[in-house]
């Protein structure tokens, strides 16, 4: 089965209660995004979106150079028909990170739970090639994983888990690590997990 299999099927057989990463409030992420200087005019590119509340709640601020990728068109699809006719304002990107061209830069980038999936080293670097190209000079990368001390695996993956230091060392020197915040997150049955939340500035 492909990955964008796997994720399809996912999000086609289970309820948003039964996804251990649901999050009904991205507030952490959103919080962050204003320390990097949020404005209505800035551009944002959610990576591996799923079916995530972050472009609901950046429609909510008034942003409208919004994009959401995500391999998943299933994810993506549940997510544009609940934002309904405000989801027109999206660029809804099928794509997987590690082949995705991309074609113009962004203020933000910002990665929930997806950059831990790639473990292995031609991954991360294609991953880590796409962001230093699509992220403008000056921008801010904010990439939450699994800390440390968070779960091994995921959806029946294996996952990286970092410390802000071994995500900074890991992204190299293009990105300046300007904050980091742990987050446990709570999932839809109650189930506790150690995420951290990076904040990078792209060097100019
Ligand atoms: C654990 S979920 C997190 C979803 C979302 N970021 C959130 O916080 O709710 C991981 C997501 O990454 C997507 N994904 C996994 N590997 C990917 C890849 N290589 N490229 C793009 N998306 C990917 C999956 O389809 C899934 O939607």
């Amino acid at each position: 089965m492909s990955k964008a299999d796997h994720w399809n099927a996912v999000y086609s057989q289970k309820a948003e209660a039964e996804l251990s990463w649901h999050q009904d409030d991205p507030s952490v992420a959103i919080d962050l995004m204003k320390k990097a200087g949020l404005a209505r005019h800035s551009s944002v590119i959610d990576i591996g979106a799923g079916t995530s509340r972050l472009m609901d709640s950046l429609l909510d601020l008034g942003i409208r150079d919004l994009s959401a990728l995500d391999l998943s068109e299933n994810a993506l699809s549940a997510s544009r028909h609940r934002l309904g006719a405000r989801g027109q304002a999206v660029k809804w990107i099928v794509a997987d990170i590690t082949g995705w061209e991309p074609t113009r830069t962004y203020d933000i980038w910002h990665d929930r739970a997806v950059f831990h999936f790639l473990v292995n080293p031609t991954d991360q670097t294609a991953y880590i090639e796409r962001l230093a190209r699509s992220v403008s000079a000056g921008g801010h990368a904010i990439i939450a994983t699994f800390a440390l001390d968070g779960p091994e695996k995921c959806s029946g993956f294996p996952v990286a888990r970092y410390s802000p230091e071994s995500l900074a060392k890991t992204l190299g020197q293009s990105f300046a690590l300007v904050l980091h915040q742990e987050h446990r997150h709570l999932t839809p049955w109650g189930h506790p997990q150690s995420f951290q939340y990076s904040l990078f500035r792209k060097s100019n």
